[in-house]
């Protein structure tokens, strides 16, 4: 049995596997043509975060899928009053089919992956947002940006930041990631990215000058500078990131035919400015929309590996 924890667990080929059968379902969704790959499973949805997204992908996706989904809230589950993840991870691993989670610590996806007997899905975490990057490569796909791109990501050293270091290792193109100081990516996560990197010839670079990133890349793309939780950190953060909005001067700075994606939600103004979310929404929305198509291919490629075991 698989789980969908980090994008580090999966090759090359399993990554791109899973894309072609979103691929897939989406032209078959396209034509209204629901296929019930998860007829009469249900997906448990554990959020201890907001969502717009990924909430509601989920939940559409298993219903088109055949199957159903749980909307699970940590307060109001015995999870939040204190009763043990692993025994919370068991009890639901007796009742449903599959569990996407959103949580704080990546150590929880962990435990249920351990406990629960069934395939985990990171809904994110403070570590990783594995199927938000599916969905953007799947948009790169769309729009031609999959040869050789080089991505300029500018912003936090966060979770979004970490997946596409762990997606330009696996798949082997070059990556910049532009921070201010202070703000880098996890060293963890740099040590684990230089290892898949060895394998896959990616080059991922870091720098705290986001011009550098963005000298001719071929996507640019961006996130907020402050994650769910560090809301109490918002002035600091707005006067260290100076200097780091994605705008039309440093879309420029880009090659001619460059793409920029952001995972949303976006906070223009600040890591965006309106004028590129506006020039670019076509494909900012394509990027969002493709959360239902991804996703759908990530749970059957889930239940179609843990059929093979069985
Ligand atoms: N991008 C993303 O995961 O959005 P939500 O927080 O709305 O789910
Ligand atoms: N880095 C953001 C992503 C939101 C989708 C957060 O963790 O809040």
């Amino acid at each position: 049995m698989r789980h969908f924890l980090s994008l580090y667990d999966f090759t090359k080929e399993e990554i791109l596997e899973i894309l072609s059968l979103a691929i897939k379902i989406k032209k078959e969704a396209k034509i209204k043509n629901y296929i019930p790959y998860l007829q009469h499973q249900s997906l448990g949805m554990l959020f201890e975060k907001s969502s717009t997204r990924t909430r509601i992908s989920f939940e559409v996706g298993m219903y088109q899928l055949g199957g159903k989904s749980l909307f699970l809230s940590s307060s109001d589950l015995q999870l939040g009053r204190g009763e043990p993840t692993r025994d919370s991870a068991r009890v639901m691993g007796r009742m449903i089919d599959m569990i996407m989670i959103r949580t704080f610590d990546q150590k929880v996806l962990d435990e249920f992956a351990k406990f629960s007997g069934i395939p985990v899905i990171n809904g994110l975490t403070d570590k990783y947002h594995p199927v938000q990057l599916m969905a953007d490569y799947l948009t790169m796909i769309e729009q031609g940006k999959d040869k050789n791109p080089v991505v300029a990501y500018v912003g936090d050293g966060n979770n979004i930041a970490h997946s596409w270091m762990m997606l330009a290792g696996k798949l082997g193109f070059e990556l910049r990631i532009a921070t201010p100081k202070g703000h880098e990516p996890w060293q963890e996560i740099i040590n684990d990215a230089k290892e898949i990197s060895a394998i896959s010839g990616a080059k991922i670079m870091y720098t705290n000058d986001p011009k550098e990133a963005v000298h001719k890349a071929d996507v640019v793309t961006t996130d907020t500078w402050l994650s769910m939780g560090q809301e109490d950190k918002k002035n600091q953060k707005i006067e260290e990131f100076a200097g780091y909005m994605v705008d039309t001067n440093m879309m420029k700075l880009a090659k001619s035919d460059a793409i920029f994606l952001h995972c949303l939600p976006a906070y223009r103004g600040y890591e965006v400015s309106e004028e590129v979310l506006e020039n670019y929404a076509n494909i900012v929305f394509d990027e969002a929309e493709n959360r239902l198509h991804v996703q759908k291919g990530i749970m059957v490629w889930l239940e179609e590996k843990r059929c093979l075991k069985s």
